[in-house]
């Protein structure tokens, strides 16, 4: 009715609907205070001047329990303070008002105080006010003075302007207190505050007092022991600052939104994601082994191993039997005792720090070695460039390995711990000479007999002593390419014989595909063994080198999600290489085409299982093998599956290792397959652990539409692979870009969010990419709330005409012709 009222006037008069909006706006608008004489009775609320936040009763899900609370105006359901959390009114009978001495009190239907502010001191004229910053403060009117305010008085959230704090001098804290549970705000068992009295500043969530979970040290910038902090991925969770009086305050970032614990002890922070009108949430601890303490006094806990727990080198677990059973409270107990003056460290890398840091400001981490050696009850250290050294001397507790980040952690051991590795080295060394002497004079004996028979002269294969191809430092590797010969490493020996006779003498009909630098052969060994057989061939214009760096990157790789070198073939001109055979082929061939048996195979779960395998893979590459390495050439064709169908990477032609400090690489001579290639990489060269991001989101895509990147298009639409996911899923209709055969509403929303994860990858700027390790985060749903993909750079070509007239389509395809050579299988 007065809509339509107001709709005719719009049309006459302007100013009278102006008149209207300013009475609609007077009605609106409530009283921010309540002053002395005035009683709020459930259900009034106060909301603040520009209608941020409420004081008012509320009741929490399945309960009728009535609680006086402030809450954001807009969703009553998020709560961030609750004065009477633990004398709840039963009935919608209370009221709040301000007592005659001057304190707001909370009165039950028989007018009696359940809750008060308690002050002692006397007021003439108080008033109460709820303000915009969610803070409830009572003051003197005359005098403006703030006698009482709800932010010194936090229940489970901290919103910005409320802090936590400890005093250092007298160890008084301001805790958060989690709800009893979702029905009860009651003070629960978990609380939430810093602790500056061990050393260094930490956040902590207590269990009934005991330590339940821990963000490491505050450097100063970030938590060391927060994951994610350190990829720089959080912009810094939170501020510390101390004033004069020995307080040290923790407050919330400068963003919308909030620090909380809930009621099963999680540490959560949610942003308000303005543009999606949603929270973003990331929550703490995020797995066991944040969980304090999970494996004990000197146990590490890595949560890419299982079990998860392990003891530190040197040392046993303390009750052999509960560790086994998986009970790893008891932790682990030095094997070899100290001898002060005689000792070594063992340096453990991507490390969570322990607990009970003591820190000692110093710039150079030399002198952190020489202090802990210096005294002995000093039995680790670690050193950070902003704390300086940090030392540990009674125990190790909560030390967790990250994996990818994380801090240098330096054991000391007894010198001893290191002299027997090297004794049990010496005698491994002394067993395999002796083995290889009985070996060497048996095969000589053969040899002798063989000759002697058949009177013919021997090719003497002569790998073994061919020269050293490439040296080894701790972090670089140098290719000698002029050098002719080839040394395969410790990997066995095959002749071309043996090989010409398992594949039939490189058959036709054996031919698998083509590799990077050669066709591949399906063999078959004497023994029955089937072999991959990849030989490098003459026309190769980039073979060798392509050969040698495969060589070199896939000797010092071993990983579920790598395929295996099985050994090697160098002889004259044919330079072979030997892998493990995969029944399943390549994943292209299972993927693409409708008539491959194994397509069928490929439902949602394996799919999904399969990105996560090589998601695995390239995080070994990219972080934690001993290189750090680039693979530079991620498609379907390079992922071959095993007869469970995990994928393995394979292909490393054209990887590249990378040094220490380097993370960026340039080339002139861009190889790689157009369609998986970023942007960066394609136009200017420019790769960078995260162009292989960008190859692996173009993988994901593929692995969900069951299609081919550089082959799909949409005649309707004129998009690519890329453009169509990014339409589909910006218009909130991800699963039609699923492969209609496993599309389904049960694993819609899994499947949107691999989409949205895939999106992420495929985004122009490198910088705006997500790191691999982020990427597997987000696939295991350690990083629940997704970001926001950009809009990708190739969302739109296709058959669109530019303008001149020629369509992107001939760009990709010229760039197919270019790169073809490199686009085996
Ligand atoms: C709010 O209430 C106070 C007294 O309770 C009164 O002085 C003030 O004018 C009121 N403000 C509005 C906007 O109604
Ligand atoms: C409320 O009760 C319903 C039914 O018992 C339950 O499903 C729901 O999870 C409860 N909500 C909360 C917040 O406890
Ligand atoms: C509570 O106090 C108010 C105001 O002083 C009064 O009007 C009301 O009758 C009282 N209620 C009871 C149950 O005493
Ligand atoms: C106020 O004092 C009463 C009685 O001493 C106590 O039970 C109550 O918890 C106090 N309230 C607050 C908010 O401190
Ligand atoms: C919440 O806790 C209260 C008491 O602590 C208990 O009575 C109630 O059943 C609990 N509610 C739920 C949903 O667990
Ligand atoms: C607390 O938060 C964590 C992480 O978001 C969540 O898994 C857990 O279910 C929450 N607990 C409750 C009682 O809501
Ligand atoms: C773990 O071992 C400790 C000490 O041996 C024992 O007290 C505790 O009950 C065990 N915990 C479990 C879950 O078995
Ligand atoms: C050795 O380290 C312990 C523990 O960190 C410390 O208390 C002690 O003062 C140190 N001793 C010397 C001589 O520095």
């Amino acid at each position: 009715m007065s809509l339509k009222i107001t709709q005719l006037v719009a049309h006459k008069s302007i100013l009278l609907v102006l008149f209207l909006q300013s009475i609609a706006l007077c009605l609106s608008l409530e009283n921010d205070t309540l002053s002395a004489g005035v009683v709020i009775k459930d259900p009034e609320t106060i909301v603040s001047a520009k209608q941020v936040h409420k004081l008012g009763f509320f009741s929490p899900p399945n309960t009728t329990n009535r609680y006086l609370g402030i809450f954001f105006a807009s969703s009553e359901e998020t709560v961030i303070w609750v004065a009477n959390r633990d004398t709840p009114l039963r009935d919608s009978s209370g009221a709040v008002t301000l007592s005659r001495d001057g304190n707001l009190v909370v009165l039950d239907g028989t007018n009696q105080t359940v809750w008060s502010t308690n002050l002692t001191t006397s007021s003439v004229n108080p008033v109460v006010q709820i303000l915009d910053t969610g803070n409830l403060i009572l003051r003197e009117e005359g005098s403006g003075d703030t006698l009482w305010e709800s932010f010194s008085h936090p229940t489970d959230v901290m919103v910005q302007g409320m802090t936590l704090s400890q005093n250092v001098k007298t160890g008084k804290q301001v805790l958060l207190t989690a709800w009893k549970n979702a029905s009860d705000p009651g003070m629960g068992s978990f609380t939430g505050g810093i602790d500056a009295m061990s050393g260094t500043v930490q956040l902590f969530t207590w269990n009934d007092g005991r330590p339940h979970w821990r963000s490491g040290p505050w450097n100063g910038q970030i938590f060391l022991g927060i994951k994610e902090t350190l990829y720089g991925y959080l912009d810094a969770i939170t501020q510390v600052n101390s004033d004069s009086a020995g307080n040290i305050f923790f407050s919330p970032p400068p963003i919308d939104g909030l620090v909380m614990w809930n009621s099963s002890g999680s540490a959560i922070r949610k942003a308000w994601n303005n543009m999606e009108k949603r929270w973003d949430v990331v929550a703490y601890p995020k797995n066991e082994c944040d969980v304090y303490g999970k494996c004990g006094p000197f146990g590490s806990c890595s949560i890419m191993q299982s079990p998860v727990c392990s003891c530190l080198r040197g040392f046993e677990p303390a009750n052999e039997d509960e560790w086994g059973r998986g009970n790893w409270t008891n932790g682990c107990r030095r094997r070899n005792q100290l001898r002060c003056g005689d000792d070594g460290f063992d340096r453990l890398r991507y490390m969570k720090v322990p607990d009970f840091a003591k820190p000692l400001p110093s710039r150079v981490q030399d002198e952190c070695q020489t202090r802990c050696l210096g005294n002995c009850s000093c039995i680790a250290y670690a050193f950070d460039s902003y704390i300086g050294c940090m030392f540990w001397s009674n125990t190790l507790i909560d030390t967790q390995e990250f994996g990818s980040v994380g801090a240098n952690l330096y054991i000391r051991l007894s010198a001893s711990e290191f002299d027997s590795h090297k004794e049990r080295k010496l005698y491994i060394i002394i067993g395999v000479a002796a083995g290889f002497a009985c070996m060497s004079i048996m095969m000589f004996i053969a040899w002798w007999f063989i000759v002697k028979r058949k009177g013919s002269k021997s090719q003497d294969s002569s790998i073994l002593e061919a020269g050293q191809m490439f040296t080894t430092d701790s972090t670089a590797i140098v290719l000698k390419n002029e050098s002719k010969e080839v040394n395969i490493g410790d990997f066995p020996k095959f002749t071309f014989e043996i090989l010409a006779n398992a594949t039939n003498q490189f058959h036709e009909d054996n031919l698998l595909g083509r590799g990077g630098f050669g066709p591949v052969y399906k063999g078959i060994l004497a023994n029955g063994k089937e072999i991959a057989v990849k030989r490098l061939s003459a026309e190769s214009g980039q073979g060798m080198q392509e050969f040698m760096n495969e060589v070199i990157v896939i000797s010092k790789l071993q990983h579920r999600n790598l395929v295996k070198l099985l050994g090697g073939c160098v002889e004259k001109e044919e330079k072979i290489l030997i892998y493990e055979y995969m029944p399943n082929k390549s994943l292209d061939a299972c993927l693409f085409d409708p008539t491959n048996p194994t397509k069928k195979l490929l439902d949602w779960y394996m799919r999904y299982s399969i990105i996560q395998g090589i998601g695995r893979g390239i995080l070994y590459l990219h972080k934690d093998s001993r290189l750090r390495i680039i693979h530079r050439d991620l498609k379907p064709s390079n992922v071959l599956l095993d007869q469970d169908c995990n994928p393995k990477i394979s292909d490393f032609g054209m990887a590249r290792i990378f040094g220490g400090n380097e993370d960026h690489g340039r080339t002139a001579r861009i190889v790689g397959t157009y369609g998986y290639m970023a942007p960066e990489y394609g136009m200017e060269g420019r790769f960078s652990e995260k162009s292989d991001v960008y190859s692996f989101g173009v993988l994901i895509l593929e692995i969900i539409k069951g299609k081919k990147n550089t082959h799909y298009f949409n005649d309707e639409l004129s998009l690519s692979l890329i453009g169509c996911a990014w339409k589909m899923w910006s218009e909130g209709d991800g699963l039609s870009f699923v492969e209609e055969s496993i599309a389904s509403r049960e694993t819609e929303e899994e499947m949107v969010r691999c989409i949205q994860i895939g999106l992420l990858c495929v985004q122009g700027y490198p910088k705006d990419r997500p790191s691999i390790e982020m990427v597997l985060s987000m696939l295991s749903r350690d990083i629940v709330e997704l970001a926001a993909p950009k809009q990708p750079v190739f969302a739109e070509n296709g058959s669109t005409k530019d303008s001149n007239g020629s369509t992107h389509q001939n760009v990709y395809s010229s760039y197919e012709l270019t790169h073809s050579v490199l686009d085996g299988r």
